[in-house]
């Protein structure tokens, strides 16, 4: 394996699927039950709050209740451990890659555990139920709050900084994400476009398959380890 200095990681719910976090599209996940307008849209949340609160308090109380596995560790020890820089990107809005030690992380679809109150703009930490009816802690505004997570139809956080990363990246890995929402499905496109090799690691080919200069197919515990074994082994030898 050739020696990589940048390295750019895209995750999705996939790598949180063996922690017990639910994934959004596969056999029984989260938009199987839930219609993605209802729960996931300012529309949504202007039409039933009660609702959209109702299931991110849900979500909240689940983030609280799992652990990273292997596949988060292993991205924390080579952020670590690789003599050059690593930035993860994430889709989630789990706390279980600040958990297994990630540092520079980039939560590009916000955090199931921030608050964010519309009437003053702060945004907080949130472990806690939501109402419609909770003030919020800072301006004391009834009916501001919301999570501070990023829906259908508004856009990302930090697409700045994420455009620049990818840029300038020589190697981008893209984790456990079926390649369906925009813009991070089109990361691929713009790291490849500027030179970076691209390799996908997914529990089976996904929607961007044929944009992947490599894609190794297997559960995140298993694959996500044994690949940054093989970069480290070739970064450190
Ligand atoms: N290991 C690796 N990959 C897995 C595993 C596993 N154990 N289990 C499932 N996967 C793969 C699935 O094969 C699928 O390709 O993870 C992917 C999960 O895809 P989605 O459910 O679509 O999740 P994601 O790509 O993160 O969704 C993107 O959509 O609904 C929005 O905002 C939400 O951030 C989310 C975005």
């Amino acid at each position: 394996m050739p020696e990589f200095d940048r390295i750019v990681i895209l995750t999705g719910a996939g790598i949180s699927a063996e922690s017990g976090v639910p994934t959004f599209r596969d056999k029984g996940g989260i938009w199987a039950t839930y219609d993605y307008r209802d729960v996931a849209t300012p529309e949504g949340f202007e039409k039933n709050p009660q609702l959209v609160h109702e299931f991110y308090n849900m979500r909240r109380r689940a983030h609280q209740s799992v652990a990273p596995n292997a596949a988060h560790f292993a991205l924390a020890l080579l952020e670590k451990t690789h003599p050059g820089a690593v930035t993860l990107i994430t889709q989630n809005v789990d706390q279980l890659h600040e958990q297994a030690g990630s540092k520079n992380l980039i939560h590009m679809h916000g955090e199931a555990l921030k608050g964010w109150c519309l009437g003053c703009g702060t945004r907080m930490p949130w472990l806690g139920d939501m109402f419609l009816e909770t003030a919020c802690p800072v301006c004391a505004d009834v009916g501001t709050l919301r999570p501070d997570v990023v829906w259908f139809g508004e856009e990302p956080y930090h697409m700045e900084r994420i455009i620049k990363e990818l840029e300038q990246a020589d190697l981008f890995i893209s984790i456990g994400t079926s390649g369906n929402v925009y813009p991070a499905a089109g990361f691929v496109q713009v790291a490849a476009e500027y030179g970076a090799h691209t390799v996908e690691l997914n529990l089976e080919p996904s929607e961007g398959r044929t944009h992947f200069a490599e894609a190794i197919h297997g559960p995140a515990t298993d694959v996500v380890p044994a690949y940054v074994r093989r970069l480290l082994d070739a970064a450190l030898t």
